[in-house]
Protein backbone atom coordinates (compact mmCIF):
# COMPACT_ATOMS: atom_id res chain seq x y z
CA UNK A 1 0.00 0.00 0.00
CA UNK A 2 0.93 3.55 -0.90
CA UNK A 3 0.75 6.41 2.23
CA UNK A 4 -2.34 7.11 0.33
CA UNK A 5 -3.72 3.92 0.48
CA UNK A 6 -4.18 2.62 -3.09
CA UNK A 7 -2.27 -0.44 -3.59
CA UNK A 8 0.74 -0.23 -5.75
CA UNK A 9 1.31 -2.69 -8.65
CA UNK A 10 4.27 -4.61 -7.68
CA UNK A 11 7.68 -3.58 -8.56
CA UNK A 12 8.94 -5.86 -11.48
CA UNK A 13 12.22 -8.16 -10.80
CA UNK A 14 15.23 -5.89 -11.07
CA UNK A 15 17.62 -6.55 -14.13
CA UNK A 16 21.21 -6.68 -14.81
CA UNK A 17 22.23 -5.77 -18.40
CA UNK A 18 25.25 -6.32 -19.70
CA UNK A 19 25.98 -5.76 -23.73
CA UNK A 20 29.07 -5.56 -25.33
CA UNK A 21 31.14 -7.10 -28.50
CA UNK A 22 31.90 -10.98 -28.83
CA UNK A 23 35.28 -11.82 -26.69
CA UNK A 24 34.39 -8.53 -24.07
CA UNK A 25 33.59 -11.26 -21.20
CA UNK A 26 29.50 -10.97 -20.72
CA UNK A 27 29.68 -14.92 -20.85
CA UNK A 28 31.56 -15.12 -17.63
CA UNK A 29 31.13 -12.03 -16.23
CA UNK A 30 27.59 -12.79 -16.54
CA UNK A 31 27.55 -16.37 -15.35
CA UNK A 32 29.27 -15.49 -11.96
CA UNK A 33 26.77 -12.62 -11.40
CA UNK A 34 23.93 -14.70 -11.91
CA UNK A 35 25.86 -17.26 -9.85
CA UNK A 36 26.75 -14.55 -6.72
CA UNK A 37 23.73 -13.09 -7.20
CA UNK A 38 21.37 -16.41 -7.31
CA UNK A 39 19.41 -14.17 -10.14
CA UNK A 40 18.19 -15.83 -13.15
CA UNK A 41 20.63 -15.86 -16.53
CA UNK A 42 19.58 -15.19 -19.74
CA UNK A 43 22.35 -15.73 -22.39
CA UNK A 44 19.94 -14.00 -25.72
CA UNK A 45 22.88 -14.82 -27.96
CA UNK A 46 21.99 -18.68 -27.83
CA UNK A 47 18.13 -17.63 -28.65
CA UNK A 48 19.72 -15.97 -32.29
CA UNK A 49 21.95 -18.99 -32.83
CA UNK A 50 18.71 -21.45 -32.26
CA UNK A 51 16.99 -19.54 -35.17
CA UNK A 52 20.39 -20.09 -37.09
CA UNK A 53 20.77 -23.48 -36.57
CA UNK A 54 17.09 -24.32 -37.46
CA UNK A 55 17.18 -22.42 -40.37
CA UNK A 56 20.31 -24.01 -41.29
CA UNK A 57 18.51 -27.57 -40.39
CA UNK A 58 15.68 -26.49 -42.43
CA UNK A 59 17.24 -25.10 -45.35
CA UNK A 60 16.00 -21.98 -44.95
CA UNK A 61 18.30 -19.02 -47.08
CA UNK A 62 19.33 -15.79 -45.25
CA UNK A 63 17.18 -13.58 -47.86
CA UNK A 64 13.97 -15.44 -46.91
CA UNK A 65 13.02 -13.41 -43.98
CA UNK A 66 9.11 -14.27 -43.66
CA UNK A 67 10.60 -18.24 -43.28
CA UNK A 68 13.29 -16.77 -40.97
CA UNK A 69 10.87 -14.56 -38.60
CA UNK A 70 8.27 -17.52 -38.54
CA UNK A 71 11.05 -19.75 -37.02
CA UNK A 72 11.82 -17.18 -34.50
CA UNK A 73 8.03 -17.09 -33.52
CA UNK A 74 8.06 -21.14 -33.13
CA UNK A 75 11.04 -21.42 -31.65
CA UNK A 76 11.26 -23.13 -28.66
CA UNK A 77 14.36 -22.74 -26.58
CA UNK A 78 14.95 -23.64 -22.46
CA UNK A 79 17.65 -22.97 -20.62
CA UNK A 80 18.63 -25.35 -18.02
CA UNK A 81 20.91 -24.43 -15.35
CA UNK A 82 23.62 -26.02 -14.14
CA UNK A 83 25.85 -26.06 -11.23
CA UNK A 84 29.12 -24.18 -11.68
CA UNK A 85 28.93 -24.52 -15.63
CA UNK A 86 27.15 -22.61 -18.43
CA UNK A 87 23.14 -23.49 -18.53
CA UNK A 88 22.43 -26.10 -21.31
CA UNK A 89 20.40 -25.14 -23.73
CA UNK A 90 17.37 -26.87 -24.78
CA UNK A 91 15.58 -26.58 -28.21
CA UNK A 92 12.39 -28.78 -28.85
CA UNK A 93 13.51 -30.61 -26.02
CA UNK A 94 16.98 -31.53 -27.22
CA UNK A 95 20.63 -30.74 -26.06
CA UNK A 96 22.03 -28.42 -28.52
CA UNK A 97 24.37 -26.33 -26.49
CA UNK A 98 27.61 -27.54 -27.93
CA UNK A 99 26.73 -27.08 -31.52
CA UNK A 100 25.45 -23.76 -30.83
CA UNK A 101 28.89 -22.24 -29.61
CA UNK A 102 30.84 -23.34 -32.16
CA UNK A 103 31.89 -19.92 -34.53
CA UNK A 104 30.00 -20.77 -36.99
CA UNK A 105 26.60 -20.51 -35.61
CA UNK A 106 28.02 -17.08 -34.25
CA UNK A 107 28.46 -15.90 -37.74
CA UNK A 108 25.08 -16.81 -38.84
CA UNK A 109 23.74 -15.65 -35.67
CA UNK A 110 24.56 -12.99 -36.54
CA UNK A 111 23.44 -12.88 -40.06
CA UNK A 112 19.91 -13.88 -38.75
CA UNK A 113 20.11 -11.10 -36.23
CA UNK A 114 19.83 -7.99 -39.14
CA UNK A 115 16.36 -9.13 -39.66
CA UNK A 116 13.63 -6.91 -37.70
CA UNK A 117 11.00 -9.74 -37.24
CA UNK A 118 13.36 -11.89 -36.24
CA UNK A 119 14.09 -9.49 -33.43
CA UNK A 120 10.38 -8.57 -33.07
CA UNK A 121 10.02 -12.56 -32.92
CA UNK A 122 12.25 -12.70 -29.86
CA UNK A 123 11.63 -9.99 -27.66
CA UNK A 124 9.07 -11.49 -25.33
CA UNK A 125 10.77 -14.74 -25.11
CA UNK A 126 13.24 -12.64 -23.40
CA UNK A 127 10.98 -10.38 -21.29
CA UNK A 128 8.94 -13.48 -19.57
CA UNK A 129 12.52 -14.72 -18.24
CA UNK A 130 12.80 -11.29 -16.07
CA UNK A 131 11.29 -13.08 -13.08
CA UNK A 132 11.79 -12.36 -9.01
CA UNK A 133 14.68 -12.09 -7.82
CA UNK A 134 15.95 -10.91 -10.96
CA UNK A 135 17.89 -11.45 -14.06
CA UNK A 136 21.19 -10.81 -15.20
CA UNK A 137 20.92 -10.55 -19.31
CA UNK A 138 23.84 -10.81 -21.63
CA UNK A 139 23.92 -9.68 -25.45
CA UNK A 140 24.08 -6.45 -28.04
CA UNK A 141 20.84 -4.75 -27.22
CA UNK A 142 19.47 -5.58 -23.23
CA UNK A 143 20.09 -2.24 -21.75
CA UNK A 144 19.06 -0.50 -25.28
CA UNK A 145 15.88 -2.64 -26.37
CA UNK A 146 14.80 -5.25 -24.53
CA UNK A 147 15.37 -3.75 -20.92
CA UNK A 148 15.39 -0.41 -21.04
CA UNK A 149 14.25 0.03 -17.42
CA UNK A 150 16.98 -1.78 -16.34
CA UNK A 151 18.02 -1.21 -12.54
CA UNK A 152 22.09 -1.33 -13.99
CA UNK A 153 23.73 -1.35 -17.74
CA UNK A 154 27.02 -2.39 -18.50
CA UNK A 155 28.48 -2.18 -21.62
CA UNK A 156 31.79 -4.42 -21.41
CA UNK A 157 34.71 -3.52 -24.56
CA UNK A 158 37.96 -4.70 -24.72
CA UNK A 159 40.61 -4.01 -27.79
CA UNK A 160 40.28 -6.56 -30.38
CA UNK A 161 43.47 -7.83 -30.10
CA UNK A 162 42.42 -8.97 -26.47
CA UNK A 163 39.11 -10.09 -28.00
CA UNK A 164 40.50 -12.40 -30.55
CA UNK A 165 42.83 -13.66 -28.17
CA UNK A 166 40.16 -15.24 -25.48
CA UNK A 167 38.27 -16.27 -28.05
CA UNK A 168 41.20 -18.25 -29.14
CA UNK A 169 42.48 -19.21 -25.79
CA UNK A 170 38.85 -20.11 -25.11
CA UNK A 171 38.38 -22.47 -28.48
CA UNK A 172 42.16 -23.82 -27.97
CA UNK A 173 41.31 -25.37 -24.57
CA UNK A 174 38.15 -27.03 -26.12
CA UNK A 175 40.47 -29.08 -28.34
CA UNK A 176 39.87 -26.64 -31.52
CA UNK A 177 42.49 -26.57 -33.90
CA UNK A 178 41.97 -22.53 -34.95
CA UNK A 179 44.13 -19.66 -36.02
CA UNK A 180 44.24 -16.45 -34.35
CA UNK A 181 44.57 -14.36 -37.39
CA UNK A 182 41.45 -16.22 -38.87
CA UNK A 183 39.50 -15.68 -35.17
CA UNK A 184 40.30 -11.73 -35.42
CA UNK A 185 39.03 -11.30 -39.18
CA UNK A 186 35.73 -13.06 -38.12
CA UNK A 187 35.29 -11.27 -34.78
CA UNK A 188 35.93 -7.76 -36.45
CA UNK A 189 33.03 -8.77 -39.33
CA UNK A 190 30.45 -9.84 -36.81
CA UNK A 191 31.23 -6.48 -34.52
CA UNK A 192 30.75 -4.56 -37.99
CA UNK A 193 27.87 -6.17 -38.54
CA UNK A 194 26.52 -6.20 -35.35
CA UNK A 195 27.43 -2.42 -34.41
CA UNK A 196 25.94 -1.43 -38.16
CA UNK A 197 22.62 -2.70 -38.45
CA UNK A 198 19.66 -0.74 -38.66
CA UNK A 199 17.66 -2.58 -36.38
CA UNK A 200 19.03 -2.65 -32.28
CA UNK A 201 22.14 -2.15 -33.16
CA UNK A 202 25.07 -2.50 -30.70
CA UNK A 203 25.42 0.31 -28.97
CA UNK A 204 25.94 1.83 -24.96
CA UNK A 205 22.69 2.46 -23.80
CA UNK A 206 22.90 6.05 -22.82
CA UNK A 207 22.85 5.50 -18.91
CA UNK A 208 25.29 2.56 -19.36
CA UNK A 209 27.88 2.59 -17.53
CA UNK A 210 31.46 1.16 -19.70
CA UNK A 211 33.55 -1.38 -18.60
CA UNK A 212 37.04 -1.77 -20.54
CA UNK A 213 37.97 -5.29 -19.67
CA UNK A 214 41.15 -5.80 -21.79
CA UNK A 215 43.51 -5.98 -18.78
CA UNK A 216 40.99 -6.97 -16.46
CA UNK A 217 40.15 -10.34 -14.63
CA UNK A 218 37.10 -11.41 -14.35
CA UNK A 219 37.00 -11.42 -10.39
CA UNK A 220 37.92 -7.63 -10.79
CA UNK A 221 35.01 -6.85 -13.30
CA UNK A 222 32.52 -8.95 -11.31
CA UNK A 223 33.76 -6.83 -8.42
CA UNK A 224 33.48 -3.32 -9.94
CA UNK A 225 29.45 -4.41 -11.40
CA UNK A 226 28.76 -5.84 -7.77
CA UNK A 227 29.64 -2.25 -6.27
CA UNK A 228 27.60 -0.62 -8.86
CA UNK A 229 24.55 -2.46 -8.68
CA UNK A 230 24.57 -2.70 -4.44
CA UNK A 231 24.95 1.07 -4.70
CA UNK A 232 21.83 1.35 -7.65
CA UNK A 233 19.68 -1.35 -5.64
CA UNK A 234 20.00 0.94 -2.02
CA UNK A 235 19.59 3.98 -3.77
CA UNK A 236 16.33 2.52 -5.26
CA UNK A 237 15.12 1.19 -1.59
CA UNK A 238 15.56 4.52 -0.15
CA UNK A 239 14.04 6.48 -2.67
CA UNK A 240 10.96 4.31 -2.56
O1 LIG B 1 26.57 -13.28 -27.82
P1 LIG B 1 26.69 -14.28 -28.95
O2 LIG B 1 28.09 -14.36 -29.51
O3 LIG B 1 26.16 -15.62 -28.60
O4 LIG B 1 25.73 -13.69 -30.12
C1 LIG B 1 25.71 -14.26 -31.40
C2 LIG B 1 25.15 -13.24 -32.39
O5 LIG B 1 23.77 -13.01 -32.10
C3 LIG B 1 25.80 -11.87 -32.34
O6 LIG B 1 26.88 -11.76 -33.23
C4 LIG B 1 24.70 -10.94 -32.71
C5 LIG B 1 23.44 -11.65 -32.29
N1 LIG B 1 22.86 -11.10 -31.08
C6 LIG B 1 22.07 -9.98 -31.20
O7 LIG B 1 21.95 -9.44 -32.29
N2 LIG B 1 21.44 -9.48 -30.11
C7 LIG B 1 21.59 -10.05 -28.92
N3 LIG B 1 20.95 -9.53 -27.88
C8 LIG B 1 22.42 -11.18 -28.75
C9 LIG B 1 23.06 -11.68 -29.86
Amino acid sequence: MTSSGTTRPADPAPVLTLDGPGGSGKGAVGQRLASRLAWHFLESGALYRAVALLARQAGTGCDDTAALARLAHELDVAFEPRQHEPARVMLNGVDVSEVLRTEEMGRAASEVAVLPGVRRALLDKQRVLRRPPGLVADGRDMGTVVFPDAAVKIFLTATPEARAERRYKQLKDKGFDVSLARLAEGIHVRDARDAEREASPLKPADDACIIDTSSLTITAVVARIMRLLRARLETARVER
